[in-house]
């Protein structure tokens, strides 16, 4: 798969516009997607990244790396997902970098989905849903996840993330109501985010292969 990931990143670049302030994900995809990145570095006015991973892979290409606060909406947001159904509503979070891929998405006006084909689902739910929780709130959140949905939340034990919280990672749900799901889970009090991207989905999904299919 690591070809197909590669593919879909070049084709993402294609996005990418003299002069712009490109919002940049997490993981192994987008990994190609900022090394092409760096062949723009003169021609683009900087980054916005989602996890000190990506800060420390643009930086290394020359990159700069602004802050989100200072820049204002963005124009474009390049990012992988976990995975991904018919209506570009994803799962995201499995290194753990939701939370900031969920501000840059809703900062940005166009989010560019990088994904293969392996991630490409009918219903949400296979993989294992990422909830950034409040260290406290864990046990408290992960029975209200119980309870709520009869989805089995595991700690991902040993992992903090960028924003020193804990992920819960909730097994065997079937996701038949994303939007639903994501509002009902972000009312529960400890809970940072959800890593359900459906109230706010991709706007172009690219699936990575000889060509490139662009949804
Ligand atoms: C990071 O937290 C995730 O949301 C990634 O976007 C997702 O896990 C995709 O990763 P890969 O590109 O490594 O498959």
């Amino acid at each position: 798969m690591t070809e197909a990931k590669r593919l879909a990143a070049e084709k993402a670049l294609e996005y990418v516009a003299d002069g712009m302030i490109v919002g940049v994900g997490t993981g192994s995809t987008v990994t190609y997607f900022i090394d092409g990145l760096a062949r723009f570095r003169d021609r683009i006015a900087g980054a916005v990244s989602s996890s000190e991973q990506s800060t420390q892979r643009l930086r290394a290409h020359g990159i700069e790396v602004l802050d989100l606060n200072a820049t204002g909406p963005l124009p474009l947001y390049v990012d992988g997902a976990d995975e991904c159904d018919p209506h570009k509503r994803l799962i995201k979070g499995g290194g753990a970098a939701l939370t900031r891929e969920k501000i840059i998405a809703e900062a940005s006006e166009r989010f560019v989905c990088i994904i293969d084909p392996s991630k490409r689902v009918d219903v949400l739910g296979r993989f294992p849903l990422p909830v950034e929780v409040i260290p406290m709130a864990r046990s408290l959140v992960a029975r209200e996840i119980l309870r709520l949905t009869g989805g089995q939340p595991v700690w991902r034990d040993g992992v903090v993330t960028d924003n020193g919280n804990w992920i819960l990672d909730v097994h065997h749900l079937a996701i038949t109501d994303p939007v639903g799901m994501e509002r009902e889970l972000n009312q529960i009090p400890g809970v940072v985010s959800v890593g359900l991207f459906a109230r706010r989905p991709a706007d172009v999904v690219i699936v990575g292969g000889e060509p490139p299919q662009v949804l």
